[in-house]
């Protein structure tokens, strides 16, 4: 069973600020997105990454990706990507060749996820789960509201879910990749388009299951968490 990371890096990075693609800016001195890719190619089980580039930027990333170290028991390959997260991840889908056969997707902007948070969602769709979540329990209480038409102004609180049955979902997701590629075949594209592929795959009626998560596998989206995510490495240099 072939295992190939689809990593969509396609994104601007508008809630980060002005600047360069978000998955291009430098963590640590090196690119958030070649934090990812080795992340993922850490892993024994991936011997594919595919990397979905700004639509304009591939050249770009494919000169990267040669610049750097990586491992050499995965396997390289760069797209151009789309107009939304979900077009991204399903230009990264075709690109895959015939004989994988569990495909993990992964955030670019989610860097410093551990090996061993990979393995455990490879391990589980290798144990027969169609699509693998990792996530992780939240520590603020969350309220449903009737969105504010004009930003700012005070929003009608509509319901209160039970905290301790929310799991906030992180990446790698992990599927069978027939799984994941009917979802994208099947699930219409609207508007924004999904935030997530296991939410597609629900949407199937399909089971979908979670595995613990890492508190380092945070997504990089405002300057704050650029602060923690350099706060992180420099912790790991140390
Ligand atoms: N992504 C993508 N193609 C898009 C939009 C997003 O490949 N058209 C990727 C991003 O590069 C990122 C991941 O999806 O790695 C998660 O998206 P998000 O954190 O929202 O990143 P951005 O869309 O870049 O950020 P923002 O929403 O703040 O603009
Ligand atoms: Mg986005």
């Amino acid at each position: 069973l072939r295992t190939a990371a689809v990593i969509p890096a396609a994104g601007r990075g508008i809630r980060l600020g002005p600047g360069a693609p978000k998955a291009l800016r430098a963590l640590g001195g090196t690119p958030m997105l070649i934090h990812a890719v080795r992340a993922m190619a850490a892993s024994r089980a991936v011997s594919l990454v595919v990397v979905v580039a700004p639509p304009d930027g591939a050249p770009e990333v494919k000169h990267l990706l040669d610049e750097h170290s990586l491992p050499d028991h995965t396997d390289y390959l760069v797209v151009p990507g789309g107009d939304t997260r979900q077009e991204s991840v399903g230009l990264g889908l075709d690109a895959l060749p015939e004989d994988v056969s569990v495909v993990l997707v992964h955030d670019a902007a989610r860097p410093l996820v551990p090996v061993e948070t990979v393995d455990s969602v490879v391990g589980a769709v290798r144990n027969g789960a169609h699509a693998v979540v990792p996530a992780l329990p939240l520590s603020d209480t969350v309220k449903e509201v009737e969105p504010a038409v004009v930003p700012g102004e005070p929003e009608p609180v509509l319901a209160t879910p039970v905290r301790a049955r929310l799991r906030a979902v992180q990446t790698p997701q992990g599927f069978d990749r027939d799984t994941l590629v009917r979802a994208h075949a099947e699930v219409a594209l609207d508007g924004e388009g999904a935030t997530d592929d296991a939410g597609m795959v629900e949407r199937l009626g399909e089971p979908v299951v979670v595995v613990p998560g890492h508190e380092e596998a945070f997504k990089v989206t405002r300057p704050l968490d650029l602060v923690l995510a350099e706060a992180v490495l420099a912790r790991r240099r140390a």
